[in-house]
């Protein structure tokens, strides 16, 4: 474990003495794009690059690298959600995913809200920042039984603003394996707190910082070692898996991303987080009361 950590502050040491060493930009105008330091206008541009690369092969290369397990954590966050229209309601709830890719989770809220409850009338809005993603999701929109409909709608937004979304108008917004390529983080909280209703649920889905060192030492050599391997066989692009094994490290622990959250202005349930697979992945609620 030692031996990676080091060679990864090595290289956090060298790549930041590489990118951040401009003196005509100021360290507060400064953040990371994985380990890499980069001017903060640059980082959307270089996030939007790394998932252009990726878009095409982004469902399979999820499934070979987490070995399906994204899928199970998914399903989870659905399940735990459990939304849907109550059959005695006439209130369809409207959804809000946002860095939504290629809908894994809006298509899996909708399926539950149909199948658990019969709710054929609430609505999604997919946003993402990436026009090749959106692509690829609105893609396979039309061979589910959403294709065409205007219950669901595919975006291009910046998560952190959110220009085309209103004020206090979502029921349930979620974000998964996104958040974390946000340059401004918090500024993304606050505007998933402004977009929600009074009494709307944030949910997080995110890679989180695992609980047990002999998991993590296994977690980080994988990590570390296969990831941009299996990114360079698989897609021919090892910069794009080197970056989003980075971005993970880069994000903060589970407490830490809690307290943003409520510093949003979110209540906060119990701890404020599930963590899935060891601390894998982990799962953030807030409430906006
Ligand atoms: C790892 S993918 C996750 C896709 C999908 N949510 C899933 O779980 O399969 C990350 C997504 O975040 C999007 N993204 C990155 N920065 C964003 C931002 N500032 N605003 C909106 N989307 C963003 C990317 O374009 C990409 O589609």
């Amino acid at each position: 474990m030692v031996g990676i950590w080091r060679s990864s502050l090595r290289q956090t040491g060298r790549l930041s003495r590489q990118f951040g060493t401009s003196r005509a930009v100021r360290d507060d105008q400064m953040t990371h794009f994985g380990f890499k330091t980069v001017p903060q206008d640059q980082k959307e541009s270089l996030v939007r690059g790394v998932f252009s690369s990726v878009a095409s092969k982004y469902d399979v290369m999820n499934d070979v690298m987490s070995l399906g397990i994204h899928r199970l954590w998914k399903k989870h966050l659905i399940e735990k959600l459990d939304c849907g229209m109550r059959p005695n309601s006439s209130d369809p709830l409207h959804f809000l995913d946002v860095a939504g890719g290629t809908g894994d989770i809006a298509f899996g809220l909708l399926d539950h809200a149909k199948q658990k409850y019969g709710d054929n009338e609430s609505t999604m809005v997919v946003a993402d920042i990436n026009p090749e993603m959106l692509a690829e999701g609105a893609k396979r929109c039309l061979s589910t039984s959403y294709a065409n409909s205007p219950r669901i709608q595919f975006l291009e937004q910046n998560g952190e603003k959110l220009d085309a979304i209103e004020d206090n108008s979502k029921d349930v917004y979620t974000i998964a394996f996104g958040i974390r390529n946000f340059t401004n983080i918090q500024a993304g909280l606050d505007t998933a707190y402004r977009v929600l209703k009074p009494g709307g649920i944030f949910a997080c889905l995110e890679f989180s910082q695992v609980d047990n060192q002999a998991l993590d030492y296994i977690y980080q050599t994988y990590s570390f070692s296969l990831l941009p391997l299996m990114g360079q066989l698989i897609a021919n692009d090892r910069d794009s898996y080197q970056y989003l094994v980075e971005s993970i490290q880069r994000f903060p622990n589970q407490e830490t991303f809690a307290n943003m959250i409520r510093k949003a202005g979110f209540y906060v349930p119990g701890k404020g987080y599930e963590n899935l697979t060891f601390g894998v992945a982990a799962i953030h609620i807030g409430v906006k009361l």
